[in-house]
């Protein structure tokens, strides 16, 4: 088992092969000359992955990368969540087991999604999913701790983005003294290191 799998659920033991309108949910394996798949995702060829595609685009997969960069939001969760990005359900599985953790607001915003990975996705009474844009969504309560998942890769360009949805939503944090409010990899989204156009994450067969 590598080092961040511990908590991870195998994701196509879930999500069958599934499209609806613009979004996809589809298994794949990569090949021993996947070089890129190999050396910087750290994919195994031979070994089954699952990818969310929406508008033909790699939105989201259970890579190795995907899992490292996450694995500390699952360990710092507690209490009510609120999580933007379903995807596919990646990080969500493995939080809802937590004890400590109370509640999961999701606010994904493709009705698509909702359907092809929510209808498959073994959620238990924790767990609520919102059909709304993060960006226009207006919270009702507060939260212990707020994860914003949007974005399909690393890149400068949503710093912007990325640094107002921190900035309303750190609103919304209760005064526990261990509340958070973060990005998925926002010190290198604000800092100076992205993925430039044409290396999209996750960009081969
Ligand atoms: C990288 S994936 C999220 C990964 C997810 N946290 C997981 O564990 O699998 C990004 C998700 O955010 C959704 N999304 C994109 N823009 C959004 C927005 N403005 N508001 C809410 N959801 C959005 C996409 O449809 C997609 O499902």
């Amino acid at each position: 088992m590598e080092k961040s799998d511990w908590q991870y659920e195998n994701m196509p033991d879930f999500l069958q092969d599934r499209s609806l309108g613009n979004a996809r949910i589809e298994q794949f394996t990569i090949f021993e000359h996947d070089f890129r798949a190999i050396y910087r995702d750290g994919l195994k060829p031979g070994k089954k992955y699952v990818r969310l595609m929406i508008d033909g685009e790699i939105f989201m997969s259970d890579a190795p990368m995907e899992k490292e960069s996450n694995y500390n939001v699952i360990d710092d969760a507690f209490g009510d969540i609120l999580l933007a990005g379903l995807g596919i359900g990646l990080i969500l599985l493995p939080m809802q087991k937590k004890e400590e953790v109370k509640s999961i607001t999701v606010v994904e915003k493709n009705p698509n999604v909702i359907d092809i990975v929510g209808g498959q996705l073994p959620l238990n009474d924790k767990v609520e999913i919102i059909h709304a844009d993060i960006f226009d969504y207006e919270p009702i309560r507060r939260y212990d701790c707020i994860y914003l998942d949007i974005w399909p890769d690393i890149c400068k360009d949503n710093a912007g983005d990325m640094s107002n949805l921190i900035d309303k939503y750190s609103n919304f944090l209760t005064d526990k003294p261990d509340s958070w409010c973060k990005a998925w990899q926002e010190d290198y989204v604000m800092g100076n290191m992205y993925i430039r156009e044409g290396e999209g994450a996750f960009d081969y067969s």
